[in-house]
């Protein structure tokens, strides 16, 4: 997954992307533990983890419903 290239992923891509995304972030998993380690102010607060699960579920959702 490459984030500066989000537009050149087709539809489905996206979705199954998305999916990950919420399930990565949820689960803690991303950002990776070794990588907080050594920058722990990239660590996000809970907050920030919700919105951005909550962002990745809204965003696959509006995408189904744009799909033919
Ligand atoms: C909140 C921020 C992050 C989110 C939401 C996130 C999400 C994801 C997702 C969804 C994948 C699977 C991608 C795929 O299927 O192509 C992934 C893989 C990966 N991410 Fe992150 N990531 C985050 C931050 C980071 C950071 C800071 C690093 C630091 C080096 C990192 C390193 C990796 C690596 C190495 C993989 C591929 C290896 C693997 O599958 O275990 N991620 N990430």
């Amino acid at each position: 997954m490459n984030l500066s290239r989000w537009d050149e992923y087709g539809l489905e891509n996206r979705e199954d992307i998305l999916a990950e995304i919420s399930a990565m972030i949820r689960s803690r998993q991303m950002p990776p533990s070794r990588y907080l380690r050594l920058h722990p102010n990239a660590k996000p607060s809970d907050e920030e983890i919700d919105l951005i699960y909550k962002w990745a579920r809204a965003e696959r959702k509006r995408l189904r419903s744009v799909k033919p």
